[in-house]
């Protein structure tokens, strides 16, 4: 079993720190919407639907960390912890789709009320709290259905790669990509999981791997530079990913690394596939060119284990995500339905559940 995500107790939530994973199981603890963002910041947690869930509770917690005399001062700090949320980290949609959900339910639970009290402001919280809890409850619900319909996809012995990390420890259930594959085994159909590295965060290496162990499927560990050889080698027959956000054209992005994959999958004629619940699409954004990619600092590509392994001085580029073109991508597996052919048409229909 993989331990507890997130624990909220209020007026705590405690955050399992993902950076000493797999060696040491402690927790961060925050306490207000500040603390929450930082957390997500430095990366204790990640992963786009479970750094959406921990957003979810730092509003609630926000609220019971000051003390508060009017609806205007209520609002005017649940906004501020939503820019405070929001600007932790650009790319996953989670995290901006939570602040704005929470947010609004503020709002029209401030508009319903009449003069404010602290009854009303308790009463505020305990709503807060449903809301996030019901954030949380809608992505392990969401991570069960794609883990059926993707399932569905894999044949017999497969041999599948997947990239960074899209399971339990990204989210509250059991995982996007990840959620699929143990799914998938479930049902008798994995051979062997593949997970590449990752580059420079490892999040493949420190945290897939031991996920698919824990969970007693063939697995081996690959650096990110074996992939081409081991598609034309190793009879891999799917890769599946997560997401990040998805342009309403289906262009996803993920994981730095994640693109290279759909290349050479399109080369070796392998079928590549998108896990990734609808709250990652982003209908806003027409295609991949409009998704900001988070750039992250060159220290986490120039030293490893806290030592410098590139000259001193040197200049290193660190994108923590890329955008795989919609063309690209054989399905996207939503909790809505399979997305297939990846288009706008299809993409818009999946999200307006007309699918
Ligand atoms: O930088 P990270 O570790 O937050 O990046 C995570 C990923 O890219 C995952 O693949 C993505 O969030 C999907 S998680 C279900």
């Amino acid at each position: 079993m993989i331990p507890p995500r997130l624990v909220y107790k209020a007026p705590v939530l405690k955050i399992l720190d993902q950076r000493l994973l797999p060696h040491r199981t402690e927790y961060v603890r925050a306490r207000n919407a500040a603390q929450t963002a930082r957390a997500i910041r430095d990366m204790v947690l990640r992963g786009a639907p479970l750094i959406g869930c921990a957003a979810a509770w730092g509003f609630p917690l926000e609220l019971r960390s000051r003390r508060a005399s009017s609806w205007h001062g209520t609002l005017a700090s649940l906004r501020k912890a939503a820019a405070v949320i929001k600007a932790a980290r650009p790319t996953a949609l989670a995290l901006f789709y939570a602040a704005d959900r929470m947010l609004e339910k503020a709002e029209s639970f401030v508009k319903a009320q009449g003069a404010f009290s602290p009854k009303t402001h308790g009463e505020l919280i305990k709503v807060l709290e449903r809301e996030a809890a019901a954030i949380t409850r809608e992505d392990r619900s969401a991570c069960a259905r794609m883990g059926e319909l993707g399932a569905r996809l894999l044949g017999r012995n497969t041999v599948v790669l997947t990239h960074c990390n899209a399971g339990a420890l990204a989210t509250m259930g059991i995982g996007t990509a990840v959620g699929v594959i143990t799914t998938a085994h479930s049902a008798g159909k994995i051979t062997r999981a593949y997970s590449s590295e990752t580059r420079p965060y490892l999040q493949g290496a420190r945290l897939t791997i031991w996920e698919l162990q824990r969970g007693g499927i063939p697995s081996e560990l690959i650096t990110d530079n074996m992939a081409a050889h081991l598609m034309k080698t190793a009879g891999i027959n799917a890769v599946v990913v997560g997401a990040d956000r998805i342009a309403a054209n289906g262009d996803t992005a993920n994981k730095i690394g994640t693109y290279a994959l759909a290349v050479l999958a399109k080369y070796h004629g392998i079928p590549f596939y998108v896990a990734a619940p609808t709250p990652t699409i982003d209908l806003s954004i027409r295609d991949g060119r409009g998704i900001v990619i988070e750039e992250r600092s060159s220290e986490e590509v120039t030293f490893i284990n806290g030592r410098l392994v590139a000259p001193k001085g040197v200049r290193a580029r660190h994108p923590g995500f890329d955008v795989t073109p919609a063309k690209l991508i054989t399905a996207i597996i939503t909790e809505r339905a399979v997305i297939r052919p990846v288009n706008r048409a299809n993409v818009l229909k999946a999200v307006r559940g007309a699918v």
